[in-house]
C-alpha cells in the first residue's frame, strides 16, 4: 500500500509517497481503508523537526493522525468494531507506529468509533485532533452558559470548533480572525467577529470569562487585562513561560492560565461524532485535496492562515 512518510527532517520535499507492506492488525488493532484523512499543524511541525523529542529515533515515520474509513480487518481482542464498519478515528501521534495519510492505517480500536451514515467521511476525518483539543480546552476552562468567551484564531481548525462549542453551550462568543477569515467565520455565527488586521483585540473593552488563544500567537501578559476577576486564559501552544504563569496564578490570583495539551480519548471522539452527525456541529471542511497534493497542502498550512479543516481523500466516499 502507499503512504506518505518522511525519513529525515526538512521541508515538504522530504515527504515520500512510499510503497509499504500491507499493515496487519495486532492485538486491539483494526486495519482501516482510509477514505479521508485531515491535516493538522502537528503534521508539518513533526516533519520539520520541531518536536524531535516526540519522534526521536523513530524515522522514517508516517504523516497525519485523523482519519475516517472502512474497517478491513480486526486483530485479537477487538470487540466493538468489525470489518465493513465505517469509522472515524485518531492514531496517537506520539505513540503510534502508523499514520493516517495512507491508503490503509493500522489503528487502535480504543480510539475509533462508528461513523453514522449522516456524516461524510471527509467531515468525520476533520473532527478528531482539532475537535478534541477545542472541547477539552473549553471544558477544562469551565465553559458555562452566559459566559463571555473570546476565541482567537477562530477561523482555524481548533478555533472553528471552539466557536461552535462555546455557542452551543450558550456563551456569548467574540471571535477573532484576519480579514481573509471573516467570510468563513460568519458561517459559524459568533456573536461578534473581530478582524485583527483592523482592530486590536488585545485592547477590547469589557472582560471575558474565557480567553482561548487557539492560534497560539499571544502571551498571557498581553491578554491578562481582558480577563474577568475569575477569568481563564487558555493557550494552544504551551511554553515554559505559560506553565510558570499557570503555577504563579494558582498561588496568587483567582484568574487562571491554562496550557492546552490534547489527550486523544474515545469519549470526546464519540461526543464530536454524535454532535456532527446530528447537525449541532457544522462542517468546517474548506478543502478536499488529492493524495499527491499533501506536500503542497502542508506547505500552505505552515504559512499559518488556514481556514477550518483541510482533508485529503484517499478513496471515494461511496
Ligand atoms: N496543544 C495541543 O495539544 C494542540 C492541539 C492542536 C493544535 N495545537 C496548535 O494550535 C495551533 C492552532 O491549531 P489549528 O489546528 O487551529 O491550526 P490552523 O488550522 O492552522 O489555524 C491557525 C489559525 O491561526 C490564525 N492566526 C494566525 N496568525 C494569527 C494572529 N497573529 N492572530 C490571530 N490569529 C492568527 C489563522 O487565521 P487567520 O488567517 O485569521 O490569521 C489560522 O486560522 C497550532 O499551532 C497547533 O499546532 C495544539
Amino acid at each position: 500500500m502507499r503512504a506518505w512518510i518522511f525519513g529525515r527532517y526538512g521541508g515538504p520535499e522530504v515527504l515520500e509517497w512510499a510503497d509499504l507492506p500491507e499493515p496487519v492488525a495486532g492485538k486491539g488493532e483494526i486495519v482501516v481503508r482510509v477514505v479521508a484523512a485531515a491535516l493538522n499543524p502537528l503534521d508539518w511541525k513533526l516533519r520539520a523537526g520541531q518536536y524531535k523529542v516526540m519522534t526521536a529515533g523513530r524515522l522514517p515515520r508516517g504523516v497525519g493522525y485523523d482519519y475516517a474509513g472502512v474497517v478491513e480487518s480486526a486483530g485479537a481482542g477487538v470487540a466493538r468494531l468489525k470489518p465493513g464498519d465505517a469509522v472515524v478515528g485518531i492514531v496517537n501521534p506520539v505513540e503510534s507506529r502508523h499514520a493516517a495519510m495512507a491508503e490503509r492505517v493500522c489503528a487502535t480500536e480504543a480510539l475509533a468509533t462508528v461513523k453514522p451514515p449522516s456524516l461524510t467521511f471527509a467531515d468525520g476525518a476533520s473532527l478528531p485532533g482539532a475537535g478534541i483539543t477545542a472541547v477539552q480546552a473549553l471544558r477544562e476552562a469551565g465553559l458555562a452558559a452566559g459566559q463571555r468567551v473570546l476565541v482567537v484564531g477562530a477561523a482555524g481548525g481548533v478555533g472553528s470548533f471552539a466557536v461552535q462549542f462555546a455557542k452551543n453551550a450558550g456563551a456569548h462568543v467574540t471571535a477573532v480572525a484576519s480579514t481573509e477569515g471573516q467570510a468563513f467565520l460568519a458561517g459559524l455565527a459568533p456573536d461578534r467577529a473581530i478582524d485583527y488586521r483592523r482592530e486590536d483585540w488585545k485592547a477590547l473593552p469589557g472582560r471575558f470569562d474565557i480567553v482561548f488563544d487557539a492560534s497560539g500567537t499571544s502571551t498571557f501578559p498581553e491578554c491578562r487585562q481582558l480577563l474577568a476577576p475569575g477569568g481563564v486564559f487558555v493557550h494552544s501552544l504551551p511554553d515554559a513561560a505559560l506553565y510558570c504563569w499557570s503555577w504563579w496564578l494558582r498561588l496568587t490570583s483567582r484568574q487562571r492560565c491554562m496550557p492546552v495539551m490534547e489527550r486523544p480519548n474515545l469519549e470526546d471522539l464519540e461526543t464530536l461524532v454524535r454532535l456532527a452527525a446530528e447537525g449541532s456541529l457544522k462542517s468546517v471542511v474548506t478543502r478536499v485535496g488529492r493524495p499527491d497534493e499533501v506536500p503542497a497542502l502542508q506547505r500552505e498550512m505552515a504559512e499559518g492562515h488556514n481556514r477550518g479543516k483541510i482533508v485529503v481523500r484517499f478513496a471515494p466516499e461511496a
